[in-house]
């Protein structure tokens, strides 16, 4: 009953994706299933419909679910942005004006993820905080303007620049760093993967456990703890290219093959940085990551197996 939450509660757009099935399974562990509305474009078991276009259909929700804490997951990533590029801006950049519109008015803090994707090729290899945004993609564009309304919005509004995503329970949501996480399901399936970028293509990864941990302990922090950082915190998880991805594979699957031909999300992939500095996020919150690639590996093989015995 809300009558038992002091606080609100909190609302997630877009949950059903690869971030939101996660955060809402941990949000609803640390506050109780009736205090986190899982919002979404299609409705499913626990997650009710809600367009982030529409202002009258977020109003209802905010007022009648008394809202109190905003997680805006609802984007279009960077592989289908490209390819939509106007719809790309709508939703990541209307649909979070309308979010923090709905913020405003109703006194709620909001989180809202940047990502990686935010540097372009003029960054260095390993990727300062503060440093020139200059992203070449459409959806990196959407993302440095995301962290700018951070900052400028005037409410309690936080962000982190997430690395490319690895995990288990959802299929990954049509961004450029997808392979890392296909490559698991074509390992224990087919014994193969055609991977879209080159064997020696670093980039900065995390698995979920860390990314759905690190949100929670930013939205802990008390606000004035934070500087002008908040709108996108660089965190890194650990680094490294597709070909050790499939090395490591190799230690659980040695008859594991992988050949790679690249398309268009090699370019992506090489205007970002391979690692990513995060002693900002270290010193400001006490960020720290857990899991290193052979972690995730062992993790990811241990789960989809133990999945697919129970199915
Ligand atoms: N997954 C990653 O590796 C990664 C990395 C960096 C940043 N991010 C950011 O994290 C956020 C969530 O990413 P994700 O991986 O969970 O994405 P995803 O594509 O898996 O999920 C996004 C969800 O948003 C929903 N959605 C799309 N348009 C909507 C609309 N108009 N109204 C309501 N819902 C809508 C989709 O149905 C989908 O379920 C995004 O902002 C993304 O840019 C993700």
């Amino acid at each position: 009953m809300f009558m038992d939450l002091p606080s609100g509660r909190i609302l997630v757009t877009g949950a059903l994706g690869q971030i939101g099935t996660e955060l809402v399974e941990a949000l609803r562990q640390k506050h109780g299933p009736e205090a986190v509305i899982a919002t979404d474009l299609r409705k499913a078991e626990g997650c009710q419909i809600l367009d982030v276009m529409n202002t009258d259909e977020i109003k209802k929700v905010m007022v009648e679910q008394h809202i109190t804490e905003i997680y805006h997951l609802a984007a279009l990533l960077s592989a289908t942005g490209e390819k939509n590029p106007h719809l790309c801006w709508d939703i990541n950049v209307t649909g979070l004006e309308n979010m923090i519109a709905a913020a405003k008015e109703h006194g709620a803090r909001l989180f809202s993820p940047s990502s990686i994707a935010v540097f372009g090729p003029d960054c260095p290899k390993v990727a300062p905080q503060i440093t020139p945004l200059n992203p070449t993609t459409i959806y990196g564009k959407t993302k440095v303007v995301g962290e700018q309304l951070a900052v400028s919005s005037g409410i309690d509004m936080r962000g982190i620049r997430y690395p490319g995503l690895i995990s288990y329970k959802a299929p990954a949501g049509g961004g450029t760093t997808d392979y890392a996480v296909e490559i698991f399901h074509n390992a224990l399936e087919n014994g193969h993967y055609d991977c879209f970028v080159r064997e020696d293509t670093k980039l900065p990864m995390m698995y979920m456990d860390d990314a759905i941990r690190a949100t929670i302990e930013l939205m802990d922090i008390p606000f004035e703890r934070l500087s002008d950082s908040r709108g996108g915190y660089n965190i890194a998880g650990c680094s490294f290219t597709a070909g050790e991805l499939v090395r490591s594979i190799q230690r659980h699957l040695p008859d594991f093959t992988c050949t790679f031909n690249p398309d268009i999300r090699q370019q992506y992939a090489d205007s970002w940085p391979e690692e990513i500095d995060d002693g900002i996020a270290m010193n400001e919150w006490r960020w720290s990551p857990r899991f290193n690639l052979d972690r995730i590996v062992d993790e990811m093989i241990t789960n989809l197996e133990s999945r697919k015995n129970r199915s």
